[in-house]
């Protein structure tokens, strides 16, 4: 890939392709966005590099940090900064094993998170995903880390099971594990749109409690050993804040909501006919479409036909970028999307589709996907 534009980005044959997944879930605000460019060019001219150690945070990281907090849902939080989502999950982890510390309880460490969940790359973050490919290589997880259902009812639902019964029945498992090793969330990671990619930079907010319990440990000089040289860059975090008065300006939940539901309707519109989608679900702008062998039964095509990755490639052909994850194609575009590059990207979807369900009845076609 060479650059972008907007919603668009292009290849170095200098094919066009319209970007249905914002990089990896990342440039909410697109790939040529010249108010946040212009915010790290004057930030680069005003404070290439600080770090955040010993009290000498850079004014921008601190006004960035204060307005996160701001909007947070969390009351009286305080922000603490990183470079990755992995980092940032990783930090969450080290901050309860230091908050259960000061509060003389240092063996409270078991984490949980969900079957099929990705959580990042790192021996920590890794640990926490529920994904064999993430860990079976590394003998992860690391112990204490356990794993509750993943709440896909589309798969999950047992025999005459209503959606509602589905949603209690997994509520119940989480909070059967919650009370066995007692946990109560009050933390949140934040990466990727934050600074919509442009400079990476990852932000964990915290409760009063954790912070207290940090201040606590903190007291007597033992300082808490965690932080990244590179952590709330100057330069990240002006961009960040330009990229949160933008997502202000632009009223940005009410934009996502309203182009979700058109791209949602216009994927079921080019789904009507096909045989192979399963389901259509997703929430605002992150919608996945699950194809099946079978719609009626759910049941799965073969992992051997490789069918996601045949629709990507064959997408790729039509200009159009997605996400496969496994047979599940995922969209998640720029938060900027306007109702042309929707429109267009359910026409590139439905296109796809039939041309791969053309594939898949054609079997020495299908095979070679990949
Ligand atoms: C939910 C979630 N957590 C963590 C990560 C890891 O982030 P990074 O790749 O920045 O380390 C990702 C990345 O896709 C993610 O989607």
């Amino acid at each position: 890939m060479t650059h972008g534009a907007g919603c668009y980005v292009f290849d170095s044959q200098g094919k066009r392709y319209l970007e249905a997944m914002a990089g990896l879930w990342c440039t909410s605000l697109g790939f040529s966005n010249k108010r946040l460019i212009d915010a790290a060019t004057a930030e680069y001219g005003n404070f290439g590099f600080y770090h955040t150690f010993n009290h000498k945070t850079p004014d921008v990281t601190i006004e960035l940090a204060e307005e996160l907090v701001r909007i947070s849902p969390v009351p009286n939080a305080r922000a603490f900064f990183a470079t990755s989502g992995s980092e940032a999950t990783e930090t969450m982890v080290k901050l309860s094993w230091v908050y259960h510390a000061a509060r003389g309880k240092p063996g409270k460490r078991k984490i949980i998170a969900r079957d099929r969940a990705f959580h990042g790359s790192t021996i920590v973050s890794a640990s926490m995903c529920g994904l064999s490919r993430m860990q079976r290589e590394f003998g992860l997880p690391l112990p204490g880390f356990l794993h509750t259902l993943c709440p896909d009812a589309y798969h999950g639902r047992l025999e005459g099971e209503t959606e509602d019964a589905f949603t209690d029945r997994l509520a119940a498992e989480l909070e059967r594990l919650i009370l066995s090793v007692g946990m109560k969330p009050d933390m949140m990671a934040l990466a990727k749109g934050i600074s919509s990619s442009y400079f990476p930079i990852s932000a964990v907010i915290l409760s009063e409690a954790v912070h207290e319990a940090l201040a606590e440990f903190n007291k007597d000089g033992e300082l808490f050993g965690h932080g990244f040289t590179n952590s709330g860059h100057p330069v990240g975090a002006a961009v960040s804040l330009e990229a949160l008065r933008i997502y202000h300006e632009m009223d940005v939940v009410a934009h996502v909501r309203k182009m979700g539901q058109r791209l949602r309707d216009g994927l079921q519109s080019a789904s009507v006919g096909s045989r192979i989608v399963g389901q259509i679900r997703g929430a605002g702008l992150m919608i996945g479409v699950e194809l099946v062998a079978d719609p009626a039964t759910h049941a799965p095509f073969p992992p051997a036909l490789r069918v996601g990755a045949m629709f990507d490639e064959q997408a790729m052909a039509n200009g159009l970028i997605i996400r496969p994850m496994g047979d599940i194609i995922g969209f998640s575009p720029p938060l900027i999307v306007g109702e042309y590059e929707v429109d267009e990207m359910a026409a590139l979807f439905g296109k796809t589709l039939a041309e791969v369900e053309s594939r898949i009845a054609t079997p020495h076609t299908a095979s070679s996907a990949g």
